[in-house]
């Protein structure tokens, strides 16, 4: 065990935890933020997505001594209150089925928008081909991080 203090939305936190414990499990067992799934573990499934100094990453792989000092971001954190376009977007086009993969989505349609706010199909398929959903939303999705790219070019 070892004491870890972590940058969490904004906001700091202290956590007594093995060195090696994902930060998965810090978020969610720990720190009560459940809306970073858990899919496969094994950094295969992207429902555990989170941003790491703004970058889409895997929380299930990601020992929590390696998040020290880097700021974190989990769905709870994208927004206050559920405003950024990737969001929106996913509204208006009422993207989820059963849910479960949708906020590792979201996280990765919004960790690519800030880092290219004009994605070509090609530049979302490669962001986004890690994260699976079982139900098939893939349709949805695209066509949500398209009319987010549009929402976000018109906000500057
Ligand atoms: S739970 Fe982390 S990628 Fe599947
Ligand atoms: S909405 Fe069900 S797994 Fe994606």
């Amino acid at each position: 065990m070892a004491t870890f203090k972590l940058n969490i939305n904004g906001k700091k936190h202290q956590v007594d935890v093995d060195p090696s414990t994902p930060i998965l499990w810090v978020l969610r067992d720990h720190l009560n933020l459940v809306g970073t799934k858990y899919g496969c573990g094994i950094a295969q499934c992207g429902a555990c997505t989170i941003h790491l100094d703004g970058a889409a990453m895997r929380s299930c792989i990601l020992p929590v001594q390696a998040v020290v000092d880097k700021n974190i971001t989990t769905i709870e954190g994208l927004s206050e209150k559920g405003e950024h376009p990737v969001q929106q977007a996913w509204l208006e086009h009422d993207v989820p089925q059963c849910g479960y993969c949708q906020a590792g989505q979201i996280m990765s349609a919004a960790a690519l928008l800030k880092d290219n706010p004009d994605p070509t199909d090609e530049d979302i398929d490669s962001a986004m081909h890690g994260n699976i959903c079982r139900c098939g939303t893939y349709t949805r999705i695209k066509t949500a991080i398209k009319t987010a790219i549009k929402t976000a070019a018109k906000m500057g």
